[in-house]
């Protein structure tokens, strides 16, 4: 029997894309490659080195592309940066805010091991602003604010041209938080919320918004160890950079608003309803476990 052909891959040609993140892991995979399928890309992060390679890797293959630096801490910044891009190239059609940061931020200064003994914890939010630790505000900031103050600064480009898309990356543990990951978990549950609504409202003015699930990527943050002492999660969850990337080419601008690299995580919010003893003891466990 002759094979299936594969469908041709989805094209970008002739779009404006801004991708943050873009410096490294799953950003720069997405850069690439939406350059690669025609894209004008511009990349933002902060680490010059990085993007200065990420520019020449891009105006090599397609002779476009750029590169900007900038801090999303700061997400006034960042909207200002989407203006100049705007007033460049006329347009953004694609918005990816893929940057994200990382904390742990253990509720107490230490953990209490499986025997009961207290065991120091790597990292203790201490610092405080307004009351709130200093790791809260700051990956509130990057993880959801910025995303928050990009999406809403290209909506109203892209709901006038009745045409463009958004992916906000969020992670597996908006939906099943983990313990010691309070404030990372929060920032993107709360992206996903927002991005949720935002979609709903947006899409009969033909802009699509979508969250991106990658699953488990070993990139620099999926490899910081700073989740379960550094043992890789499953292989169900594992995903390469090239695989979540070419998912999330394919299927941005199409019907699904959540883009889920690995189906295996859809089970926790199962598993949480449906046997919410079994779930909160297995936490509790991980709770235990020296982070
Ligand atoms: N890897 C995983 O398993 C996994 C799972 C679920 C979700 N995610 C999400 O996927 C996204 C990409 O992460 P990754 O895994 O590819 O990790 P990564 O390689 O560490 O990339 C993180 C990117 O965010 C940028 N960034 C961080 N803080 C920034 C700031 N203040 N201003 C501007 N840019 C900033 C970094 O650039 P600079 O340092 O150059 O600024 C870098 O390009 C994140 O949103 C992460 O939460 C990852």
């Amino acid at each position: 029997m002759p094979r299936a052909r594969r469908p041709p891959e989805k094209r970008y040609d002739k779009k404006v894309a801004v991708v943050t993140g873009a410096s490294s892991g799953i950003g720069r995979r997405l850069a690439v490659d939406l350059a690669a399928r025609g894209a004008t890309v511009v990349g933002v992060a902060r680490r010059e080195a990085l993007l200065a390679e990420l520019e020449a890797d891009l105006q090599r293959r397609t002779g476009a592309g750029a590169t900007r630096v900038c801090d999303l801490a700061d997400p006034a910044a960042f909207v200002e940066l989407l203006g100049k891009v705007e007033e460049e190239h006329g347009r953004i059609d694609v918005l990816v805010n893929d940057a994200g940061t990382e904390a742990l931020t253990p509720a107490l200064p230490y953990t209490l091991s499986s025997s009961g003994t207290p065991e120091k914890q790597g990292s203790t939010a201490t610092r405080l602003s307004g009351g709130v630790p200093t790791e809260y505000r700051y990956v509130l900031e990057v993880n959801f604010f910025a995303a928050v103050a990009g999406t809403l600064a290209v909506l109203p480009g892209m709901a006038a041209r009745r045409s463009g898309i958004v992916v906000n990356v969020s992670s597996d543990v908006a939906r099943a938080p983990e313990p010691r990951h309070g404030a990372y978990g929060a920032s993107k549950a709360a992206l996903s919320a927002f991005s949720e609504s935002v979609a709903h409202e947006v899409a009969s003015h033909g802009v699509s918004v979508h969250l991106l699930y990658p699953g488990w990527v070993p990139t620099a943050m999926g490899t910081s160890g700073t989740d379960d002492g550094g043992t890789p999660p499953s292989r169900f969850v594992r995903r390469s950079e090239e695989r979540v990337s070419a998912l999330t080419l394919e299927r941005m601008g199409g019907p699904r608003m959540e883009i889920n690299a690995a189906a295996l995580p859809l089970l926790a919010p199962l598993a949480r309803s449906f046997a919410p003893i079994a779930y909160q003891r297995a936490m509790r466990r991980l709770a235990s476990t020296p982070g």
